[in-house]
């Protein structure tokens, strides 16, 4: 090795080891727990195209990114768990037979093992301290990054020996089950296959994935945080979910399919238009409409052709914001304020919607110019200071 790189190398340990959250964790777990703890990262996730279709046999392109939570763990030989997480300024302490549903945060956690007692494996007592720098309901996935990084640790800590998959697919029903939100998989998966500079092209179908080189050259993927988060959210998402079931259900019976995907064409569902609700016609609409973009986007992405996929990115906003109706006025007037901006090739709703964050490409020299004067025009709309987030591509889920 260079000795230029060999320093690099020794600068970027160092700087690894300042990492401020890792370092409170650390700190916050020697404070209350006397054991040595092991430390993982656990990554939330952004996505370039394909929302809201990975419960709907679709492909999505999302990327694990350098805002996630932190956990310390360590066995404590008895049978309690005990939790403290850093963000909500809380603990719980429970005994593993009493593990149940409960509100807030714990709910995610307690899903997690409640996942492993479900399928008989002995959970012993842990002591656990966890907080990160993802701010919740801003679309980026905080629940998977908790669900994951607990899922991961204890699959380590008690030698399971599940997959990576598995263990998505674990964390997956365990937001299904306490917290009740009838996710698909693209967050729980971008958690734990996350690659350095990579996006992941997930086939929600097959559940299989390919990785692409993230080349964004002369521009910066920016995140703007609207900062509401709609109430709607949860109970509006398993509203859309049904939606689409019931759409397929009339799909299937009429054109012989068994999948959105086998729709080959948007206008192919016209002729089973008064057999469904107008929203349930909506929903189809934007879902076969959605699973094609993100094929094209895909090619688009191999090319290195980012106009190309920016265009996509709009349209896809149009068609959640009007046809699949989970955006909100915040939202929309970010995207809008991109539309104003030539140098923003592309803009959209990231995530669930009902509020959180857009996801814009933007020319590296106009993202200055650009996050101000959106945030500024933002603050003046609607009182609020939006945040903006530049994010790096990591690794999934790992031991830190
Ligand atoms: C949430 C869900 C995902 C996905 C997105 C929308 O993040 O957890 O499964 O459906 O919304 O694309």
């Amino acid at each position: 090795m260079s000795p230029l790189r060999e320093n690099l190398k020794g600068l970027f340990y160092y700087l690894s080891l300042m990492n401020p959250i890792a370092t409170k964790v650390k700190n916050v777990f020697a404070d209350e727990f006397s054991l040595t703890p092991h430390l993982y990262y656990s990554p939330g996730r952004i996505n370039l195209i394909g929302e809201h279709i990975d419960y709907n046999d679709g492909f999505v392109m999302p990327c694990a990114i350098d805002k996630g939570v932190y956990y310390a763990i360590a066995l404590n030989n008895t049978d309690e768990i005990n939790f403290h997480s850093i963000d909500f300024n809380d603990t719980l302490s429970i005994r593993i037979k009493d593990v149940k549903k409960m509100n807030g945060w714990k709910n995610y956690v307690l899903s997690v093992v409640n996942e492993f007692l479900i399928k008989g494996l002995e959970v012993k007592g842990f002591d656990c301290v966890f907080g990160g720098n993802i701010a919740n309901g801003a679309g980026m996935s905080s629940s998977a990054a908790v669900e994951g990084g607990l899922a991961f640790s204890i699959n380590q800590l008690f030698n399971f020996g599940f997959s990576r998959k598995e263990l998505a697919l674990l964390c997956q029903r365990a937001e299904h089950n306490f917290p009740g939100v009838m996710c698909g998989i693209m967050d729980q998966y971008a958690n734990m296959f996350g690659k350095k500079d990579q996006v992941i092209l997930l086939d929600c179908k097959s559940i299989e994935h390919e990785y692409f080189p993230l080349k964004l050259d002369n521009y910066e993927i920016v995140l703007i945080n609207t900062k509401v988060h709609h109430n709607l959210a949860s109970s509006e998402y398993n509203v859309r979910r049904k939606q689409c079931e019931e759409g397929l259900e009339i799909l299937k019976k009429g054109m012989g399919i068994n999948s959105f995907r086998e729709v080959k064409n948007a206008d192919d569902l016209l002729p089973y238009k008064n057999d469904m609700d107008d929203k349930v016609y909506d929903r189809c609409r934007y879902v076969v409409e959605e699973i094609a973009r993100t094929q094209q986007a895909a090619e688009f992405l191999q090319q290195n052709n980012l106009i190309e996929l920016g265009k996509l990115m709009y349209a896809t906003h149009e068609g959640l914001s009007k046809l699949y109706e989970v955006s909100c006025k915040e939202l929309d007037f970010l995207v809008e304020k991109s539309k104003e901006n030539k140098e923003v090739i592309g803009a959209r709703l990231m995530g669930g919607g009902f509020g959180g964050c857009t996801i814009n490409i933007v020319q590296k020299d106009a993202v200055e110019k650009f996050t101000t004067e959106a945030t500024e025009s933002y603050q003046r709309k609607f009182q609020i200071d939006p945040e903006v987030y530049k994010v790096a591509v990591v690794n999934g889920t790992n031991e830190h």
